[in-house]
C-alpha cells in the first residue's frame, strides 16, 4: 500500500514533491500546507488538500510521512515536531544550519523510533553516476583528483537564498549536493579542506565556493559553485592512474582517454609561440585510447521507493544520516577556512 505524504512548504520544491507524489507508484499525496495564504489557494487550485497548520498535518493519522521543504532555517522545528509526533520525516537539503541542530534532529528520529533522511537528490544525476561507474568499473585505475563543478551567470536567486538568516548562499544550496556526491566517490577520510567563499554579487551571502579536499591516501578533490561565470568549466574532470575522464556539462556523455602504454617511439611536438613542446604535446592513438561511455539510466523517484521499504524493514536507507552529518562537517569547515582564509587539517582525518 502506498504512503501518505503531507509536504510542508508548498514553494519550487514543495511542488515538485507534490507532483512526484501524484505520479507515484508507491507514495500518495495527502495534502500540503504553507503560511503563505497564496500558496495554499494555489494548491486548492490544483485540486490539493491545503492543511490549516503543521498541527493539523500532525494530527492525521492517514499521513505516514511529513516532507520538509521550507526555506532552510525552519527546517530544524518542523521535523523535530513532526518526529515527536510519530512521523516519519523526509527534509529538503541542507537539512540543518549547524551540526548541534542536526545531532538534535536525529536524537528527535532516536527517541520516535521513526525513519528521517534527507532529500539528495543529486545522487541519481547521470553525470554524478557516469564519474562512479568509471571508478567502480577501475578501467582507468585508481582515482588520483576528481573536479566537480557548477557555473552559473546570474548570480544568487533573489529570494530568501540571498539572505544570511534564511540559509542563504551557495555552499548551503549547490554546495551541499556536491559535497555529498564527493564523499560518496572517494570514500576516505578528510585530512585537510581548503575553501574560498565569492562575494561578487552580494556580501550577505557567499555566492560561490571554491573547496579543494585532500583524502587520507593523497586523493585530491576540488569543489566548485559559481554563479558569475559566463564560460562555464566542464561539470566533471578526473585524473587517474591510467586515464582520464570529463563531463563537459549535464547533458553531454562522459568522454574517457585511456593509456594503452606509458611509453611512446615518437613523439610529435606542438609549437607555441615560445617554441616547440614535446612535454605538453598530445599523444596519439597508438598509446592513447579515446572513447565515450552511454549515459547511465537513472530514476529519482527510486528515492521514495527506497524511504517507504526502509520504513517497513524491508532495504536500509540510501541517505544516511552518517553521511549527511560529515557533508555538514565539511560545510562548517568550508566557512571556517573562508572566514580565516587558513587549510584547516584533521590530524587523525574524519
Ligand atoms: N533537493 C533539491 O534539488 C532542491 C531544489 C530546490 C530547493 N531545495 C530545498 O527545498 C527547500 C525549499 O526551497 P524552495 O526552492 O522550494 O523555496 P521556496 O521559497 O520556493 O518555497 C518555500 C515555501 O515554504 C513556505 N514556508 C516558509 N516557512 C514555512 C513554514 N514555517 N511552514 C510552512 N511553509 C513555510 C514559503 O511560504 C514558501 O512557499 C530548501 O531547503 C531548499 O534548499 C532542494
Amino acid at each position: 500500500m502506498k504512503k501518505n505524504i503531507a509536504v510542508v512548504g508548498y514553494g519550487g520544491q514543495g511542488g515538485w514533491h507534490a507532483n512526484h507524489a501524484l505520479k507515484s507508484d508507491v507514495i500518495a499525496l495527502g495534502g500540503i500546507f504553507d503560511i503563505k495564504e497564496e500558496r495554499q489557494q494555489a494548491a486548492r487550485d490544483a485540486g490539493i488538500k491545503a492543511y490549516n497548520s503543521l498541527d493539523e498535518i500532525l494530527a492525521d493519522n492517514s499521513i505516514d510521512i511529513v516532507v520538509c521543504a521550507t526555506p532552510n532555517d525552519v527546517h530544524k522545528d518542523i521535523v523535530i515536531r513532526s518526529l515527536e509526533a510519530g512521523k516519519n520525516v523526509v527534509c529538503e537539503k541542507p537539512v540543518a544550519l549547524s551540526i548541534e541542530d542536526f545531532d538534535d534532529m536525529c536524537e528527535a528520529a532516536k527517541k520516535a523510533g521513526k525513519l528521517f533522511t534527507v532529500h539528495q537528490n543529486r545522487r541519481w544525476d547521470v553525470d554524478f553516476l557516469a564519474i562512479k561507474s568509471i571508478i567502480e568499473s577501475g578501467e582507468i585505475g585508481e582515482t588520483i583528483n576528481i573536479e566537480s563543478r557548477v557555473h552559473g551567470s546570474r548570480g544568487i536567486p533573489s529570494d530568501w537564498r540571498c539572505l544570511k538568516p534564511y540559509g542563504g548562499g551557495m555552499v548551503l544550496d549547490w554546495g551541499v549536493h556536491l559535497i555529498d556526491q564527493m564523499l560518496q566517490l572517494i570514500p576516505e577520510k578528510i585530512v585537510k579542506i581548503y575553501c574560498e567563499l565569492t562575494n561578487i554579487t552580494t556580501n550577505e551571502v557567499d555566492d560561490g565556493m571554491h573547496l579543494m579536499l585532500t583524502f587520507e591516501s593523497g586523493k585530491r578533490a576540488t569543489v566548485e559553485v559559481g554563479t558569475y561565470n559566463f564560460i562555464y568549466m566542464p561539470r566533471f574532470y578526473m585524473q587517474c592512474k591510467t586515464g582520464s575522464a570529463l563531463i563537459e556539462d549535464w547533458q553531454k556523455k562522459c568522454k574517457v582517454a585511456k593509456m594503452k602504454a606509458w611509453n611512446e617511439k615518437e613523439v610529435m611536438p606542438v609549437q607555441t609561440a615560445a617554441g616547440i613542446t614535446k612535454t605538453m604535446a598530445p599523444r596519439d592513438e597508438i598509446t592513447l585510447d579515446t572513447y565515450e561511455i552511454e549515459r547511465p539510466t537513472s530514476d529519482v523517484h527510486d528515492f521514495y521507493r527506497n524511504v517507504v521499504k526502509a520504513i517497513d524493514g524491508k532495504e536500509e536507507q540510501l541517505i544516511k544520516l552518517c553521511e549527511v552529518r560529515r557533508v555538514l562537517q565539511v560545510m562548517e569547515a568550508c566557512f571556517k577556512s573562508g572566514e580565516t582564509g587558513q587549510a584547516i587539517i584533521f590530524e587523525n582525518g574524519f
